[in-house]
């Protein structure tokens, strides 16, 4: 059911500093920030040839990943997120083996201006998943 691997996300304390190392040390293509108020986030987009990778810091007061940087100030691997064809038959055959989506369990749209979908990192080896349909 799932596809390609869309984009693996690391939630940062410093996002200007983290986007300057993807560009200038790792010589990586860097986006431009931008703000993501429905999902309390800035995100910095990096292309790869084969993926990409989303630098998430908190936005606003009660950004869902202001606790994930509390316990890892650091920063570190956040979630991943997967392609999936149809996000509503994804969600449906999830919630029937027993996973758990987060929210209000209906697609919001993501980074990307597509459905997207998080199940709870308890159901996944202590990863958090997101679902983008592609
Ligand atoms: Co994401």
């Amino acid at each position: 059911m799932i596809g390609r691997l869309n984009h693996v996300a690391i939630a940062v304390p410093d996002l200007a500093a983290a986007a300057a190392q993807y560009r200038d040390t790792l010589g990586a293509r860097v986006g431009a920030p931008r703000d993501e108020p429905d999902h309390g986030v800035t995100v910095v987009f990096i292309d790869l040839p084969n993926t990409r990778i989303e630098l998430l810091t908190p936005l606003g007061t009660d950004s869902p990943i202001a606790g994930f940087l509390e316990k890892s100030p650091a920063g570190g691997i956040h979630h991943v997120c997967y392609e999936v064809e149809d996000i509503l038959a994804a969600r449906d055959r999830l919630k029937a083996a027993g996973a758990r989506v987060l929210g209000s369990g209906e697609p919001k749209i993501g980074a990307h201006g597509k459905p997207v979908l998080f199940l709870h990192p308890k159901d996944f080896n202590g990863c958090l998943v997101e679902l983008e349909q592609a």
